[in-house]
């Protein structure tokens, strides 16, 4: 409804101004009502003025509604208790709302203005280390917040910041040149298929065998000399992690851009020159780094953030400084311009993002008007409230999760057909299941709030009932199912105006209407289980107009409503999942 309220807002101020002697900056504001049978806004901006004034707020409030005119939009305003003016929106411009926004694209959002050009930073697992359900959060909530922001208008380049440089690779080289030494010179395709147990064979070794160590320390070297063989070696293993990276974006349906850690080798030594000049930098016992202001560690001693080890070695923080200042450096310089970049990792990183934030402000790397944001979240928990891990104790693989879910709504899907007696082809099951399954662990972590810690539970998020991606399909699927009735939900329904009278029909139009304010929201905190609220609400209250009034059976009138209630319902839910990153299906 921002339409109406932006409306109603601008009347309010004109009769305040005229009502009030008060200088024009002061603001008297206008909120959605808390609760239905306040109607649809308020106004509480008489009871912040009685002192200035010097008059009841009940007072005010009347002065102010005796020289507003808003007749053409609601009912007469309402003063109420200690002085809130109560607004309530007439039916017939809930209808009207209602029928310019059926078969509208954006639904009544407003494209951003202005446009900016924001990186996403997310998924970002590291390279022959396993891709662990954090990764897999920081996946969903990535690319909701990327589809969101773009649906916005904004220019959105979603970045996989890819842990694919450092010292693990001097041990897989060097493991990798012992057990399949032709690979490396290319004479021979070689599928290290399990690259995680790859790496623990390395690492096992490394551990044990002195050796191997020195070995492996060498092979470093090499590496971040950039000689050609391990060069080469390396690559071949990014490739195969990246393989099975892959795979699990396509099947989550993400797209990401690729630029891994290893992308800022060459701007390093740059970002430690950079902090030199702006004299940041200090030695201590021979790393280069720098002192961050107001972070004091456990002894109350200033915290460092180092850039440069004692061996001459960078770092993570020396890589996300080198990030930092390229993301928003202007392309002309080789930059990408970002007015705003938005970092979705655990909460267990707020400090490392804290600390190269502050660093990049005080190089002077932010412009400003830029803006750098860390967006954390809470960890993935097992039914026991503990880190999630198999029955054998192991560390869930996320392959295994997603099958798992699939394989679940698919048992839930042949259950419920045997009980109402439908036949299926296997191909409508096999697509049902895995739509269903990967959209129930979506929806699982996205209607969470994500500073929170959650508990992953298949039961409760493959459920039909409560809160969760099932329940949401399945309201979306009945509406589908109108239409296959003869009810027609499409465009070519002659026109009617159409009239809102029953409650329930008066409540699913404002909740519609409200959906451009919900997006505007999650843009701005960026939570999207705003918008899971949002459409769980939305559809229990189709559910009910649905259950409750006859819909194809209606008279004329009500009949055509109540389609371009429906239809319009399924077009925000379906759009409202599609933001979550959520594919719709017709029939399950
Ligand atoms: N690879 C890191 C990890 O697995 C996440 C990287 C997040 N992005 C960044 N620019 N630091 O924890």
């Amino acid at each position: 409804m921002l339409k109406l309220r932006n409306a109603l807002q601008h009347r309010l101020l004109e009769a305040r101004a005229r009502a009030l002697p008060l200088p024009d900056a002061v603001d008297f504001p206008l909120a959605p009502a808390t609760k239905p049978e306040f109607g649809d806004f308020q106004a509480n901006g008489a009871m912040g003025l009685a002192k200035v004034l010097g008059r009841p707020p009940r007072q005010i409030a009347q002065a102010v509604v005796d020289h507003l005119h808003v007749d053409d939009i609601c009912h007469p305003p309402q003063v109420a208790g200690p002085g809130f003016i109560n607004f309530t929106i007439r039916p017939e411009v809930l209808a009207a709302e209602v029928q310019e926004r059926l078969d509208q694209p954006r639904l009544g959002v407003p494209m951003a203005q202005p446009r900016q050009r924001v990186v996403v930073d997310f998924s970002s697992p590291n390279i022959a280390k396993e891709m662990h359900v954090g990764h897999l959060r920081s996946t969903i909530i990535g690319d909701c917040i990327a589809r969101l922001l773009s649906f916005r208008g904004h220019r959105v380049l979603r970045l996989n910041h890819l842990g694919d440089w450092g010292t693990q690779f001097g041990m897989l080289i060097a493991h990798l040149k012992h057990v399949a030494p032709r690979s490396l010179s290319g004479e021979e395709h070689v599928d290290l298929g399990d690259l995680v147990a790859f790496y623990r064979q390395a690492k096992g070794r490394f551990d044990e065998d002195e050796d191997f160590q020195e070995r492996s320390r060498r092979e470093v070297v090499k590496l971040q000399a950039g000689e050609p063989e391990s060069l080469r070696a390396w690559g071949l293993l990014c490739r195969q992690s990246r393989q099975a990276f892959q795979t699990i974006y396509d099947r989550l349906d993400v797209q990401l851009v690729e630029r891994g850690e290893s992308f800022y080798n060459q701007a390093l030594p740059g970002v430690v020159e950079d902090l030199e000049q702006a004299r940041l930098l200090v030695v201590d016992d021979g790393a280069r780094c720098v002192f961050l202001e107001g972070m004091r560690g456990k002894d109350g001693q200033p915290l460092p953030l180092i850039v440069q080890k004692r061996d001459g070695g960078y770092n993570y923080a020396t890589t996300d400084l080198a990030a930092i200042r390229q993301r928003l450096a202007s392309p002309e310089a080789g930059g990408e311009g970002a007015d705003r970049v938005v970092y979705v990792t655990d909460a267990g990183q707020f400090s490392h993002f804290a600390a190269v934030f502050q660093v990049a402000q005080r190089a002077g790397w932010v412009p400003t008007g830029c803006r750098l944001q860390h967006v954390p979240f809470g960890l993935v928990q097992g039914a026991d409230g503990k880190k999630l891990k198999t029955r054998s104790g192991a560390t869930v693989r996320l392959r295994d999760l997603l099958d798992e879910a699939v394989e679940r709504a698919r048992r839930d899907l042949v259950e419920r057909m045997a009980q109402e007696q439908r036949q299926a082809e296997e191909d409508f099951i096999g697509q049902v299941a895995e739509t269903v399954g990967i959209a129930a662990v979506k929806y699982a972590d996205l209607s969470q709030n994500r500073t929170t810690n959650y508990q992953f539970s298949f039961d409760r998020m493959l459920s039909l009932q409560g809160n969760t991606a099932p329940y949401l399909l399945y309201a979306y699927v009945r509406i589908q199912g109108i239409a296959r009735q003869g009810g027609s939900l499409g465009a070519e329904e002659k026109p009617v105006a159409l009239c809102l009278q029953a409650p329930q029909e008066l409540s699913l139009a404002r909740q519609l209407l409200n959906f451009d304010e919900v997006i505007l929201e999650v843009e701005q905190d960026l939570l999207p289980n705003r918008l899971c609220a949002y459409l769980f609400g939305l559809s229990q209250t189709f559910n009910r107009f649905y259950d409750q009034l006859p819909v194809l059976k209606a008279p004329d009138q009500s009949r055509a409503t109540r389609l371009a209630l429906c239809r319009l319902s399924a077009q925000t839910i379906g759009l409202g999942l599609a933001l979550l990153g959520i594919r719709t299906l017709d029939r399950m």
